[in-house]
């Protein structure tokens, strides 16, 4: 097992985020350690439930089971979350688990933390993406007609459980839109801060057979590096208020990718690859980079043959673009490679994007 941690000093959050790769029978014996015998709710992804239910054991009472993919990431979802729990009669003392990918994780999370103004939560991450990204560092929401995760909160789960087996019944679409956001971790690492020096980009070469034939201890180690570079960021700015935002390194792009498709052609991954090749192309136009850096980043890129994207208007992203959380009434942030690993933060007004 590999056993890392997260802890924000300022609001003095801890919690444990254990990575494991043996059988998936003893996940239930695993989470319930983490409720010390209160009352819980289990909200399951309808495909992983189909897969694993059995060998997870969770009486049928306990459990809800809900569609996944992005258009259930709503307030419908939300809302039945919470009446479930509240027929459950949970109290405040009591815990709402999450088993499923960054969908089921994000909706669970948001429920948790509106439900008698916040219980505990588990996340149990079984996506590529919700190991690597979105079961670490409090990130919860729904998607709304107006945009994507625009209704949310910043709430940290009681504890994130990982084990890398969930991962070999992935489609390859979804193994590789959770390898978007690993890549995205490559071009960042030295902004991470993190004390330790995990050259992921090294990792990727060298282990790319591996990791795509999902070998476990390779897995479990990719996924180790990932967390170690986003707790890094979290640990320092919970809130985003800073530092955070070079996380969405390919989002603003990536989102608006997105919701111009309306979330029907493009996972969140493949989406986020995208922007990061718009990020990098816009960083060479604006000399923040030289050639040979994007070069070797169209080659960490190609390893993993992602989906390609076909260019949209660009008139009608900017317009989409303008609604992304991180935008003001005339700017648009763009997180931009200014070295190799290293991003920085940059305002755009709507002409410049234009020209
Ligand atoms: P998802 O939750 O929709 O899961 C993708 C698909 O994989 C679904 O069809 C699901 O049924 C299936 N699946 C899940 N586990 C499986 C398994 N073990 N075997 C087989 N199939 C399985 O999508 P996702 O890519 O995990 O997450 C995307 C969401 O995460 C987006 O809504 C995005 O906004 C959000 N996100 C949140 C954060 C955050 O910090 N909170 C970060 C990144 C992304
Ligand atoms: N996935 C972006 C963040 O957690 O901030």
């Amino acid at each position: 097992m590999i056993s890392l941690s997260v802890n924000i000093k300022e609001t003095e959050k801890s919690y444990p985020i254990n990575i494991e790769w043996d059988s998936i029978s003893s996940m239930k014996e695993k989470i319930k350690s983490f409720i010390d015998g209160k009352n819980f709710i289990v909200v399951i992804s309808e495909k992983v439930e189909k897969i694993y239910g059995k060998e997870l054991g969770f009486n049928k009472e306990e459990k809800l089971v809900l569609k996944d993919g992005e258009k259930h990431k709503n307030f419908k979802n939300f809302e039945k979350i919470l009446k479930f729990a509240l027929r459950k009669k949970l109290t405040r003392k009591d815990a709402i688990v999450a088993i499923g990918g960054g969908v089921v994780g994000d909706l669970a999370g948001f429920a948790a933390s509106c439900y008698m103004r916040g219980i505990d939560f588990i996340q149990v991450p079984t996506t590529l993406l919700a190991c690597v990204d979105s079961s670490v560092g409090g990130k919860t929401g729904i998607d709304t007609e107006f945009g994507k995760n625009l209704v949310g909160s910043f709430y940290q789960p009681k504890a994130v459980l990982i084990n890398s087996n969930f991962l070999k019944t992935l489609d390859e679409r979804q193994f590789k839109t959770g390898l978007g956001e690993v890549v995205k971790y490559s071009f960042i690492e030295k902004s991470c801060l993190c004390n330790e020096e995990l050259h992921l980009t090294n990792f990727i070469s060298d282990n790319t057979e591996k990791i795509l034939k999902r070998d476990n201890l390779t897995l479990s180690n990719l996924i180790q590096i990932c967390i170690k570079l986003k707790t890094s960021v979290v640990e320092k700015d919970e809130k985003e208020k800073g530092l955070r935002r070079i996380l969405n390194f390919g989002h603003t792009y990536g989102h608006a990718i997105e919701q111009y498709t309306k979330y029907k052609k493009f996972t969140h991954g493949e989406a986020v690859v995208e922007g990061i090749n718009f990020a990098f192309k816009l960083a060479v136009k604006k000399n923040l980079i030289d050639k040979n850096y994007k070069f070797f980043a169209d080659d960490i890129i190609k390893k993993f043959k992602f989906r390609e994207i076909p260019e949209y208007p660009i008139k009608k992203l900017v317009e989409l673009m303008k609604m992304d959380k991180k935008a003001t009434s005339d700017s648009i942030v763009f997180i931009l490679p200014t070295d190799y690993s290293t991003v920085e933060a940059f305002e755009f007004t709507e002409k410049d994007l234009l020209q």
